[in-house]
């Protein structure tokens, strides 16, 4: 059944934008008066409201009609979550606002291993309703594609069974959820040695992904205390080679991840909080997307990933929450984009496209992110009577109404 939603103020379809470099808001097209016209979930034409009313008329064309000043873009793409966790770290927030360091409360058996504890110890049951609970409200957040790792297993059964919840939950929600194994995120104390997790992971885990396919990506956090480069290296390759797509939690505290984000040919690496000239050319000159998180930037009150230089030297940007219990609690992506925005020095254009298309190409979709014709019809509306309204308002303008597939679901 084909569908004309409209009229929207203005629509703004983030085609014909490039995936690389900076962008000024002058290169956003933005649609009028405009109407969006879908058939099975797919956009089959963006135009003048009218002009495509009269076009369709007496071919059984669906009328969605908008009342109220409406502003449409596509669907937000998180392309970097930790949604699936038991428990909080309020206390290890609190301890960092009095003076403890990240790094020193993970080394000492805290941080990632603390929600490691609570999340081995919560039931299925109710780890996948407190998924469904973060993705209910990421999706009225006007979110509609979500990546989401696992990483708080840290065994094999427990790194499988987060799997398994993800891909249940996310199979089952209105939102998409990608789902990335992110059994490297650090050294289970059990395993104590780091060659010999990647090696239990690669013989215990990736089969039991692939035979199930719980996941097509791959995920690992290069750092002290976590993973070095020299290890990572070969394991990443070998998951590289076995088709499995790569991204990396890189140049947080120590740069490292990033060059070896390059020499893997990963689709992302994330973080980069600390990346400097040389890690920012290496970037700008490969095909890897670079992915602020702001939301850990804000969580542990520490530097933004540089963001505008990044795009001033011809890289990407996507632009992601990192939610987790640790360092990103927040959650709220439009509200973190719009603080980097503000900081970082981003046009309208280049958040916009953080937030959307890039983001997709940080996941390696290339059927979302933007409003073309044959893109999966995922949008959102904010009531405003100009774009800039959005991100003017830090996150506290909240998208009024929601599409996925055509279909409005808020
Ligand atoms: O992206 N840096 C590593 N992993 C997560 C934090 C996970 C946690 O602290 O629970 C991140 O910041
Ligand atoms: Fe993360």
């Amino acid at each position: 059944m084909m569908t004309l939603t409209g009229p929207f103020t203005q629509l703004l379809p983030l085609t014909d934008i490039p995936v690389r470099g900076k962008l000024v808001d002058e290169q956003l097209s933005i649609i009028p008066n405009a109407g969006i016209l879908t058939d099975h979930g797919k956009i089959l034409a963006t135009g003048n409201f009218n002009d495509l009313r009269e076009e369709t008329s007496g071919k059984g064309v669906e009328i969605h009609e908008i009342v109220g000043d409406a502003i449409c873009i596509p669907g937000f793409i998180d392309c970097h979550t930790h949604l699936l966790f038991a428990g909080s770290r309020a206390i290890d927030y609190a301890a960092r606002n009095a003076g403890r360091t990240y790094q020193e409360i993970g080394a000492a058996g805290g941080g990632i291993k603390d929600t490691m504890g609570k999340t081995r110890a919560a039931s299925t049951e109710e780890l996948a309703q407190t998924l469904t609970d973060r993705l209910d409200l990421h999706l009225r957040s006007g979110i509609t594609t979500v990546e989401v790792k696992s990483g708080y297993g840290l065994s094999v059964d427990q790194e499988l069974r987060m799997l398994r919840v993800i891909k249940k939950t996310g199979d089952a929600h209105t939102a998409d959820v990608i789902s990335t194994c992110l059994a490297a995120h650090v050294i289970p104390s059990e395993v104590g040695d780091e060659q010999e997790w990647l090696r239990t992971i690669l013989k215990d885990i990736v089969p039991v992904v692939e035979a199930e396919q719980l996941a097509s990506r791959f995920d690992i956090f290069v750092e002290g205390g976590a993973f070095t480069p020299e290890y990572s290296r070969p394991y990443l390759k070998q998951l590289k080679s076995q088709g499995f797509g790569i991204t990396i939690h890189g140049d947080q505290f120590t740069v490292g991840g990033s060059q070896l984000a390059i020499d893997v040919g990963a689709l992302s690496v994330d973080h980069l909080e600390v990346s400097g000239e040389k890690e920012i050319m290496a970037l700008a000159d490969s095909k890897v997307i670079p992915v602020a998180l702001p939301g850990a930037s804000i969580g542990l009150g520490c530097a933004f990933t540089p963001a505008r230089k990044l795009l001033d030297a011809g890289a990407s940007l996507a632009i992601a929450s990192d939610w987790n219990p640790g360092s990103a609690p927040m959650g709220d992506l439009l509200t973190q984009a719009a603080i980097l925005g503000t900081f970082e020095k981003l046009t309208t254009a280049e958040v916009l496209a953080g937030l959307t298309f890039r983001a997709a190409a940080a996941l390696g979709l290339s059927d979302r992110g933007s409003l073309a014709v044959g893109q999966k019809a995922d949008f959102i509306t904010f009531h405003a009577t100009d774009y800039r309204e959005i991100l003017y308002k830090q996150g506290q303008l909240k998208p009024n109404r929601v599409w996925k597939n055509g279909l409005p679901v808020t």
